[in-house]
């Protein structure tokens, strides 16, 4: 695949720009970057803060020929990619929580945002990646649940090098994606690199229900599969997933 460098100084969206750019017939592998955005999207409708140079905010354009079901493991491909970049690079030991937010010491680093787009020459899907480079922009609600590569190995990241092998190892996921069983090997990229594939104590919160039980591996699919304590597996697609912290029972007795 050719990779093509778009960047900006400052854009609404590095994500919006290449789907605008999609629906112009752009090729696969162009890469929209940004030192700033000014309304940066994360999942579920929400904003992904983005200021001038404390992130890496990457958008890749790709034309996937996979079957339609297996397109949400394209986030999978973002994630285990990010894993790696992040564990190369700067000898960091990240966490995938599912589907796709990249931890590291239980503080999210990196999120990732797919996107589809309907073009004249087919279905573009857009991957979105977001790195977080320093922590002093955070604002205050983050302080506490993100954190950043300059937090974790208090050096400044070279943005050159990391959004280089950020798009090579993209690429190179994507392309074991596109393969015959790839989406089996995807899943097992992942698996291999998430503590929330197996035995974790989970809650999901859906939009009308929330559920609690031990995750039990993944559907081919990307969905995760939660065991509930009268032993049905409940499949979640979508939603957001937190890791249910031990509770200490402390005892009022005297
Ligand atoms: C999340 O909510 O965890 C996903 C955040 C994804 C943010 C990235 S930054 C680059 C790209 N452009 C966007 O507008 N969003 C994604």
């Amino acid at each position: 695949m050719n990779i093509t460098i778009l960047p900006f100084d400052t854009i609404e969206s590095t994500n919006l720009e290449a789907i605008n750019q999609a629906r112009r017939g752009a090729d696969e592998g162009l890469c929209v970057t940004a030192r700033q955005q000014t309304a940066g999207r994360g999942r579920h409708g929400r904003t992904w803060i983005s200021p001038k140079d404390s992130g890496l905010y990457l958008s890749i354009l790709l034309r996937p020929t996979i079957e339609t079901r297996f397109l949400p493991l394209i986030t999978f491909v973002g994630a285990v990619a990010v894993f790696e970049t992040l564990r190369e690079l700067y000898d960091l030991k990240p966490d995938i929580k599912w589907a796709n937010d990249v931890h590291v010491n239980e503080r999210k680093i990196s999120g990732i945002l797919a996107e589809t787009a309907e073009t004249e020459i087919g279905l573009a899907v857009i991957l979105g990646i977001g790195i977080n480079l320093n922590s002093s922009n955070f604002p205050d609600e983050l302080a506490d649940i993100a954190t950043s590569i300059e937090n974790e190995t208090s050096k400044r990241p070279q943005k050159g090098e990391l959004l280089r092998t950020l798009i090579s190892k993209s690429i190179n996921f994507y392309e074991i994606l596109s393969r015959n069983d790839g989406a089996q090997k995807i899943c097992k990229e992942w698996i291999a690199r998430s503590t929330y594939a197996f035995g974790k104590q989970v809650s999901a919160k859906l939009e009308r229900e929330t559920i609690t039980g031990i995750t039990q591996g993944i559907e081919e699919n990307g969905a995760l599969r939660i065991e509930t304590d009268d032993g049905k597996i409940t499949i979640i697609l979508a939603g957001d997933v937190e890791k249910v912290r031990a509770v200490s029972i402390e005892s009022n007795a005297h």
